[in-house]
């Protein structure tokens, strides 16, 4: 008995003198975490340490070969990561926002039309449509942008046209005046001549000139204002995230941004809108179950199963983190490792995975992106991987 109480102190001994040596590896790109960022984290007894990596590929590949533990992934990264690394990782957690933390999705997106239409997609021949915008910052990427249009307007690919006018012709052909304001494609004189070529589609913005192309605001990635062009313009289709629907029809949804227990103030009448759906139906704007284009999973803390590595840290994080949630400052490797998590949103949350963990396939199937052929790649990500047409 005597024997086996030694013997047991001194492997518990052992174990905790050999856990406080273990140190994390988490992924940081340059833009996550500068050098001295990374430096931070190092810092006193901290168990995490930065590896630098390219970009959310990389970071892939190093958890697949073992050189780093876990990085954070937003879901078009964990879609394409999932290709090749799905068997040797689990998602430990999500980056919620703090105010939306029992949400199941990062943002749905959603189609509205005038109450007329009936759901067939070619009723939209020749209607004015009413684009949030592209803008670099927003958080709705080129994927989530064009997934709308892609279905309802499906365009070939050539080898011998750049992709963007090929997209961009079928658009304006498709479609009557409509506004889709920010850049097309990041070349400002290709940009510009784009707009000159393809006008209707910026001709309903507030200022359609082709170097403008833009709502009042001038601020792309504006549901608010896509919204009021559908409204107030008299046009037919718009394509934004629910919550933006739910706070400017006054309703209140599970989406909408308000907390409140009162219903947002309408700006305009629910009744003379539904909701047009992927299957080509429509839905009341106030239906409980909206269906939705594109639903986001929150951004995922993704960690490689080899040697329960993946289960001892989701139980280290919230040990290491909760405290720091919610303080802006601070300089201990915690709040440093919060911040990479966080990756520059200051307004999210980490939470926790329930276990059983799931697997990158179960955590972007639930956002059930749709796997549209595409023939160019959708952001600087995906140029790694090119989904062939
Ligand atoms: C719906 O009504 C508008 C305006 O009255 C009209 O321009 C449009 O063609 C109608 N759409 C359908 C699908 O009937
Ligand atoms: C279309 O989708 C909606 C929402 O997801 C669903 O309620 C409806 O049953 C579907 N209809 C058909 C015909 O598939
Ligand atoms: C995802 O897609 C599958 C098959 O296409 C469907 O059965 C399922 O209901 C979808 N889930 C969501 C959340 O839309």
């Amino acid at each position: 008995m005597y024997s086996q109480t030694v013997c047991c102190v001194f492997l518990w001994t052992l174990l905790i003198g050999y856990s406080q040596q273990i140190t994390y590896k988490i992924c940081a790109t340059e833009k996550v975490a500068s050098t001295h960022t990374c430096q931070l984290l190092q810092k006193g007894n901290s168990q995490v340490e930065c590896v630098r990596v390219l970009d959310s590929v990389d970071c892939a590949l190093k958890l697949a070969s073992g050189d780093v533990d876990f990085g954070v992934f937003n879901a078009e990264e964990a879609l394409v990561a999932s290709r090749f690394i799905n068997e040797d990782v689990v998602i430990i957690g999500q980056t919620r926002h703090r105010t939306r933390l029992s949400e199941p999705f990062a943002f749905q997106s959603v189609a509205v039309v005038r109450k007329n239409f009936t759901g067939e997609f070619d009723e939209l021949r020749g209607k004015k449509y009413c684009h949030p915008g592209f803008n670099t910052n927003q958080y709705w990427t080129d994927r989530v942008l064009k997934e709308f249009e892609r279905r309802v307007v499906p365009h070939g690919c050539t080898s011998w046209v750049p992709q963007v006018r090929v997209e961009m012709f079928a658009l304006s052909e498709f479609f009557g005046d409509s506004c889709r304001p920010g850049p097309w494609t990041p070349e400002q004189n290709f940009d510009e001549k784009l707009k000159k070529d393809y006008a209707s589609m910026c001709r309903l913005c507030d200022n359609p000139h082709p170097t403008v192309c833009s709502y009042n605001s001038q601020d792309f990635g504006s549901h608010q204002e896509a919204l009021d062009c559908l409204t107030q313009k008299d046009a037919d289709v718009t394509y934004v995230a629910l919550n933006y629907v739910h706070d400017y029809f006054g309703l209140k949804g599970s989406g909408g941004l308000h907390k409140s227990e009162e219903a947002p103030k309408a700006s305009a009448f629910p009744g003379d809108y539904k909701f047009l759906c992927p299957n080509k139906t429509v839905q009341p704007l106030d239906t409980d179950q909206p269906c939705a284009w594109i639903r986001q999973p929150w951004n995922a803390v993704i960690a490689r199963k080899t040697n329960n590595i993946a289960s001892t840290l989701r139980d280290l994080l919230p040990q290491w983190l909760p405290e720091i949630q919610f303080r802006k400052e601070g300089v201990n490797w915690q709040s440093i490792l919060y911040r990479v998590i966080q990756r520059q949103d200051r307004d999210l949350t980490y939470v926790p995975a329930q276990a059983p963990l799931n697997t990158l396939v179960e955590y972007v199937g639930k956002g059930n992106s749709s796997k549209f052929c595409t023939c160019s790649s959708f952001d600087e990500f995906f140029k790694h991987f090119i989904l062939a047409c």
